[in-house]
């Protein structure tokens, strides 16, 4: 149901982007200061130690740069007291807005009340922030969709369903286990309900097992999506539940970190070799070691987010909001950050695998050839 409501949703923004017009606007935030050309604006980024974030970064700093604003571009490198630092500094240094990827959704609601009493206004970026009243627009992708992507993916890896969604020839029973990001990012409860809606028909008809047991968002969910938790928990599963020669058939992992983590618990236990093939494994982010290992053939898949198209589209909200106008935004009901519904734009995703990388991540220009060997 609720996908159906979503891919409806999408396919009425895609409609409303060829025609050009009518699309949904909201006021302006409140405290809003009009003539901003050229200020600065604060950027700040959960972390470098993910490919991603360090892309998100330069591309929302060089949008902003060709709209002639100012930027202030702070990395928090996972670390909360060093992200509300960084807020605090930068509400010091006097920018006119914020665009802010947030490490935990509810860690800085004092950083955004003091945003507030400067008629700051702030943009959570990709991941919502949690908690305050004080989030005026959200720019991401369609993260429920992002889940149910990549629960579509595993069960076309394993042919329990095809390339087009019909039924694939696999019957199973399978086994599969299944991981979730950090409990403290909204984004990874979307893709987990995302990935659930899809599942759950499989899982109640037993043709997909979770052999551990542990299919609660609680019990799988890896803090601040370290790879190496991720690892660690694929060990312990491999050697308490699968010691007896029971094999693990499916990886259900919501980030491309996570699924190098998992992959290597899985090599150093013997899997990808030819009598012991690697399961089918998920991921998202398209980062490049994930790209390469699906070219190598043993991550299965991940789902592309062209982070150059949210950058750009958080940095026209921000030039909308700075000049008085408002913003664009496609979804205004799905994205209630506890306080508020927030305002949101949503941006499509991709599944790709071995047969199209090269058309969604080369053709685009996303990855050269060089980069990708
Ligand atoms: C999420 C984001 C994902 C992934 C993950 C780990 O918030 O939406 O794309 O990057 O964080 O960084």
């Amino acid at each position: 149901m609720r996908y159906a409501r979503i891919a409806a949703v999408s396919a009425l923004v895609l409609s409303m982007a060829a025609c050009g017009s009518s699309e949904k606007t909201v006021d302006k935030p409140a405290g809003f200061v009009a003539g901003n050309s050229g200020a600065l604006v604060g950027v700040t980024m959960p972390t470098r130690s993910s490919e991603r974030w360090i892309g998100d970064g330069e591309n929302v700093k060089k949008e902003l740069e060709a709209l002639g604003y100012k930027v202030d571009l702070q990395y928090a490198e996972d670390d909360i007291p060093t992200q509300v630092n960084q807020l605090d500094n930068q509400i010091t240094k006097g920018v006119k807005l914020l665009i802010i990827a947030s490490i935990d959704g509810t860690a800085i609601t004092t950083q955004l009340e003091n945003a507030k009493d400067n008629k700051i206004p702030v943009i959570s970026y990709d991941r919502l922030i949690r908690n305050s009243p004080n989030v005026d627009y959200y720019a991401t992708f369609d993260n429920f969709k992002v889940g149910v992507q990549q629960a579509t993916s595993l069960l076309t890896g394993l042919k329990v369903l095809n390339a087009d969604g019909s039924k694939g020839t696999a019957k199973g029973p399978f086994n599969v286990e299944l991981f979730a990001g950090s409990p403290d990012d909204n984004n990874a409860t979307f893709f987990f309900n995302g990935a659930m809606s899809v599942l759950k028909p499989y899982l109640d008809d037993g043709t997909i097992k979770v052999p551990s047991g542990q299919t609660g968002f609680k019990s799988i969910a890896i803090l601040r999506w370290q790879p190496k938790t991720a690892q660690d928990r694929m060990e312990n599963l491999l050697t308490s539940t699968y010691r007896s020669g029971l094999r693990v058939q499916g990886v259900l992992s919501p980030y491309d970190g996570l699924s190098i983590g998992i992959l290597s618990a899985l090599k150093s236990n013997g899997y990808g070799t030819a009598g012991q093939p690697y399961p089918v494994v998920t991921g998202q982010d398209a980062e490049r070691a994930s790209v390469k290992s699906i070219i190598a053939d043993e991550q299965y898949s991940t789902i592309f987010k062209d982070y150059r198209d949210l950058a750009k589209t958080s940095a026209q909200m921000a030039d909308a909001i700075l000049k008085g106008g408002k913003p664009t935004t496609n979804n205004n009901k799905d994205y209630n950050n506890g306080v508020k519904v927030v305002p949101s734009m949503l941006l499509d995703t991709m599944i790709v695998n071995g047969t199209n990388y090269q058309k969604a991540l080369l053709d685009s220009g996303f990855y050269t050839k060089t980069q990708l060997q």
